[in-house]
């Protein structure tokens, strides 16, 4: 794909259920819509980031139960909860979009009536087995022994008999086959793609969206004795989340400026929701369609899916006490191939962590710095970028570094684009131990020892610059040491926010400004301890 040249990007998470504490399945979403956020932001691009939660249903409603809570209360505490999460892993999300908002029940009542009057809602008797943890009806040969759920497979699924409202999916089947050919990147990657469009070639069935015995959700509108299912409501919140703050919660104020999305990033277990559902209720309202939809893989511990129905999580928040939102960010998006399963392993985010961000990266920063604060008087060296010898390997390698991450990036290879900052690092490490400046100082070559200095500088800077979506405190350190006023959280504080690395071409190689001051020379990143296993938990 070739690398955007937009003006504007819009990104959504799923908005989260909030049964429980966020786990790190949810921050993982998260960590990588706002890497992808941030990345577009570097591009000069207007971006709105939409995360929030997801508060209605029978889930949510036997959650706060089993508390004694009032549904709404616990999910006011568990909503706090998710923001502070992404406080501490460092998201800058725009809105925070929640189903139990007035103006989001306004928002459903609008669409629901457009589909209503469109014919596409009418009463019917639903049976089958049914989740409550994956808010879904299930096939019958897809469910394991003892009917249980293939995804929460500690609990046997329900069964259900009751007049539900359903909405007419099988109308939309061939127009949604027709969307998928004319749209090859609607669906993403090619193995979710290929998913769907089996699943909807086997034939389309009309589903349930409404539910009885069930009042924690927003009443259907024609008929206030069903609650609307969980689902129709939840997809909606992307749309309240359009809203300007102050604006009155219609379709037409909320679709004005960002609709349609262009990427909703998911995970794999909710593509058909995002991939079937939504598009067909899009179309039966007669509203565009999202641009793409991105179902990435799971978290697994032990071969299972990690989530809070199983228990078997992980703690963000400890996670984060221990490391700090940079290692943990960079685990997740360079370790685990985007759009696969990956199991997490805390020896190896420790070895991982140590080996690229305290060694190859750290020592190379630190070690170069402080010669260049001895040999060059504490400033970059007076010398012309272009004119440094193009038969160096480092100079070659940087210059299809930049290319090379920003295509990652793009396709949402994350390790890719990591990896190709950390190759530059890795050459710049060997580069300098065959140059060894330390040893042309003392025969006097001081025009070559500036040259070597600035290569490597250099390549730390534009390293720093690509990985800044993903580490950006540790990026903004390594800007600041080599003497930039430059904070990656906060680009709107910069002179010309829009412009300042775009038009000066951070992306590419050659821009340190010769005569610029350095900073103080100082570790960047402590190396990871791991913790001792004989200590109490
Ligand atoms: N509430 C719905 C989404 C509605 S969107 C309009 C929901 N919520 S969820 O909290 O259960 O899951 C949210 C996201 O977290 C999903 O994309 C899901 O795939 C992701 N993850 C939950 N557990 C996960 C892992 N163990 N690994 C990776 N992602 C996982 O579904």
């Amino acid at each position: 794909m070739p690398i955007p040249d937009r003006a504007k990007f819009s990104i959504t998470t799923p908005l989260y259920y909030v049964n429980g504490l966020p786990h790190i399945g949810s921050a993982y979403t998260t960590m990588a819509a706002d890497a992808l956020a941030r990345f577009y932001r570097l591009r000069g691009c207007d971006v709105l980031f939409i995360t929030g939660t997801d508060e209605h249903g029978q889930k949510i409603q036997r959650a706060a139960e089993q508390l004694h809570r009032e549904p709404q209360a616990h999910c006011d505490e568990i909503a706090a909860g998710f923001q502070d999460l992404w406080k501490r892993l460092n998201i800058q999300y725009d809105r925070f979009s929640r189903t139990t908002s007035k103006r989001h029940a306004a928002i459903v009542k609008e669409f629901f009536q457009r589909v209503w009057t469109k014919g596409d809602i009418y009463l019917g008797q639903q049976q089958g087995w049914y989740c409550v943890d994956c808010e879904e009806f299930k096939e019958e040969r897809d469910l394991l022994p003892e009917q249980r759920c293939p995804i929460h497979t500690h609990r046997a699924v329900e069964w259900r008999d009751e007049q539900n409202y359903f909405f007419r999916l099988s109308r939309y089947q061939q127009a949604l086959q027709d969307h998928y050919a004319a749209n090859p990147h609607f669906l993403q990657p090619d193995i979710r793609r290929n998913e769907i469009l089996s699943f909807v070639d086997r034939g389309l069935q009309d589903f349930s969206i409404s539910r009885v015995n069930l009042n924690w959700g927003i009443p259907v509108p024609e008929d206030p004795k069903h609650t609307l299912y969980v689902w129709f409501d939840a997809l909606l919140g992307y749309v309240t989340a359009l809203l300007e703050p102050e604006a009155e919660p219609t379709l037409e104020n909320a679709l004005e400026n960002w609709w349609p999305i262009d990427l909703h990033l998911i995970g794999k277990d909710i593509l058909r929701f995002h991939g079937i559902y939504w598009p067909a209720m899009l179309m039966s309202a007669e509203l565009p369609l999202p641009n793409a939809i991105y179902g990435h893989g799971f978290l697994t511990k032990d071969g299972q899916k990690m989530g809070k129905s199983l228990g078997n999580t992980l703690d963000p928040f400890d996670l984060l006490d221990r490391y700090g939102a940079d290692a943990v960010r960079y685990y997740f998006l360079k370790e685990i191939t985007f759009g696969r399963d990956g199991d997490f392993n805390e020896t190896r985010f420790i070895d991982i962590l140590n080996a690229d961000l305290a060694n190859d990266l750290g020592n190379l920063l630190n070690r170069t710095l402080k010669m260049a604060v001895k040999y060059c008087e504490g400033k970059v060296p007076h010398l012309d970028p272009q004119a440094l010898p193009q038969d160096w390997s480092i100079v070659q390698l940087a210059q299809t570094a930049g290319e090379r991450a920003l295509e990652a990036y793009d396709a949402l290879n994350f390790g890719v684009a990591c990896e190709a900052a950390l190759a530059l690092v890795r050459a710049g490490n060997k580069f300098i131990d065959e140059q060894a400046p330390w040893s042309r100082h003392k025969t006097g070559d001081f025009e070559t020892v500036h040259q070597i200095l600035y290569a490597v500088l250099e390549s730390v800077r534009l390293s720093a610059y690509l990985l800044a979506p993903i580490v950006p405190r540790l990026s903004t350190k390594i800007y600041q040491q080599l003497g930039y006023c430059v904070n990656f959280d906060d680009l709107d504080a910069l002179e010309t926010p829009q412009t300042f690395f775009s038009v000066r071409g951070h992306d590419r190689w050659g821009v340190l400004p010769p005569g610029q001051t350095f900073g103080q020379p100082e570790p960047i990143f402590q190396k990871l301890i791991a913790p001792d296993p004989d200590s109490e938990p």
